[in-house]
């Protein structure tokens, strides 16, 4: 394939990896945005193949990495439960981590990537190694560190090691101290040891970043990852002198970025404190352990009273959350939903934007039970409503609908604005125990005078519901 004709395929790709963004932005469009990111990708991947930086030698060692990433790929998303979706994606940005701290290696070792340039041009492929190096361990660390928090398998818990704010600085000045010796060493040999230096230092800060914060701000650090590893990729493009990857990486990185401010306003914390790690922790309790013991008295209900108060309901404001996705109740949900809507009760959706495990969880899961978007409204489209709402319905959720996030400032998730269901007539919560939601604090709304639980698993309690809203 001739140098121009790969130019032209990279621009179409990007092209299209835009207009993909865009569908992306909008559950109605959003199977067309992934569409025009699949054609995007394999134009890509074709055109970077066959275009003039690789030579038919190298096709088998392509061919090759190909079908065991495929295979790897293909396995992982076929085993991937739904709610485990947030962990692969952070294994994903670990895996564009590791990629731009090997291509870095790779790049300055390999002669003939450094007899390429000289002069003010070295120092400025230095540089971008330099910088793809850093960005790309952090990236990985963090990443990794995320994945164990996202899977259980490492506390939620912030770990705050004393001086934690000195340690990052102190990281800084020997990252900064390292990239003048990397760019003056006269040869590579010289220039591994600070090369290997910042590296340790930016995997330590990828950890201690990550592990300083605490389990409900996870969604920020989710985003943040996502934008790190844009930024990992477009340091890789720079690396690679290829302009699709500059893009690409570009795209994923801003993107990622305003996800990430999206998701700082809806938690109520500040974009800055979160670049700097550890945020959300100061001036408030440390976070209760998991399954903090319950205070108080509940009243339970069954799921014949639960239909019984939906029937005679005007106004009803269904509240998802991480417990519908594991129950995989959404498709009983929408069937509750017509069933009431046919009989004329007015029935709506509040999102909350970190309810479930990733950016979009609960949109995705109602989309795919075809509830009609326009029933689906977001937390402050909502809050206003609920002292008109006569049953307010909390399938699975628990952190999002905590009234200790408005009234306690010394809750873990203190000043995070929640969907303020007890503000209905009847609050009703779809759960199988007093446990605690994922920031591990207890909630004051199951204690409420005019809120019920109804425990099961979602699934199996809204099948009896619609059995005796049937009967
Ligand atoms: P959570 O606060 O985690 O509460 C979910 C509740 O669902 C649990 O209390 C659990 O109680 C219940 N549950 C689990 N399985 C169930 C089942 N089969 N049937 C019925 N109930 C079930 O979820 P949320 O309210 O959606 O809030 C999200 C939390 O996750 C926030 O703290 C948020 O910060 C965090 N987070 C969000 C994201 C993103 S990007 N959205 C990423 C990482 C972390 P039982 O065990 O008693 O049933």
């Amino acid at each position: 394939m001739s140098s121009s004709l790969a130019t032209v395929s990279y621009i179409v790709a990007t092209i299209l990896f835009i207009l993909s963004l865009g569908g992306l932005s909008n559950p109605e469009t959003s199977r067309r945005g992934n569409l025009y990111g699949i054609i995007g990708m394999t134009l890509a991947v074709l055109a970077t193949i066959f275009g003039p930086h690789v030579t038919p030698s190298g096709y088998a060692w392509i061919i090759g990495a190909m079908a065991v990433g495929a295979t790897i790929g293909l396995y992982a998303a076929r085993i991937v439960r739904m709610t485990q979706m947030p962990e692969l994606v952070a294994l994903m940005h670990s895996l564009v981590g590791i990629a731009a701290v090997l291509v870095g290696f790779a790049n300055y070792i390999d002669p003939a990537a450094a007899g390429q340039f000289t002069g003010a041009e070295k120092t400025i492929h230095e540089i971008e190694i330099y910088l793809g190096i850093l960005i790309g361990a952090v990236t990985f660390s963090g990443s990794l560190i995320a994945f164990g928090k996202l899977a259980g398998k490492i506390s939620g818990k912030p770990v705050l090691l004393p001086g934690r704010h000195f340690l990052n600085l102190a990281g800084l000045v020997v990252v900064i101290w390292f990239a003048g010796a990397f760019i003056n060493a006269h040869d590579v040999a010289q220039g591994m040891t600070p090369l290997y230096v910042m590296t340790a230092v930016s995997l330590l800060f990828g950890i201690h970043m990550v592990m300083a914060i605490g389990g409900a701000d996870m969604p920020v650090v989710v985003s943040m990852l996502n934008s790190y590893s844009g930024w990992a990729a477009a340091a890789t493009g720079f690396m690679l002198s290829n302009d699709l990857l500059i893009v690409t990486g570009a795209l994923v990185g801003s993107s990622g970025a305003i996800l990430s401010y999206i998701m700082c306003r809806a938690m109520n914390r500040k974009f800055f404190s979160v670049i700097a790690g550890g945020f959300g922790t100061e001036g408030s309790a440390a976070p209760a352990a998991a399954g903090a013991q319950p205070a108080g008295e509940v009243t339970a209900i069954s799921a014949t009273e639960t239909a019984e108060l939906l029937r005679d309901a005007k106004n009803v404001v269904i509240v998802p959350g991480y417990g519908m996705a594991v129950a995989q109740a959404q498709h009983t949900v929408y069937e509750i939903t017509k069933f009431l809507r046919d009989k004329g009760v007015n029935v709506r959706f509040g999102i909350h934007p970190v309810a479930g495990r990733m950016p979009g969880h609960m949109n995705v899961l109602l989309a795919e039970a075809k509830v009609p978007y326009d029933i689906v409204l977001e937390m402050d489209e909502l809050n206003e409503d609920f002292p008109d709402t006569d049953v307010a319905m909390v399938i699975g959720a628990n952190d999002i609908v905590n009234p200790s996030a408005l009234e306690d400032p010394s809750s873990p998730i203190a000043g995070m604005p929640v969907l303020e269901v007890w503000k209905a007539k009847i609050s009703i919560v779809m759960k199988r125990s007093m446990a605690s939601g994922y920031a591990g604090v207890d909630n004051p709304l199951f204690y409420k005078e005019n809120n019920r639980m109804l425990f099961g698993d979602a699934k199996k309690m809204l099948d009896e519901v619609m059995a005796a809203l049937r009967s």
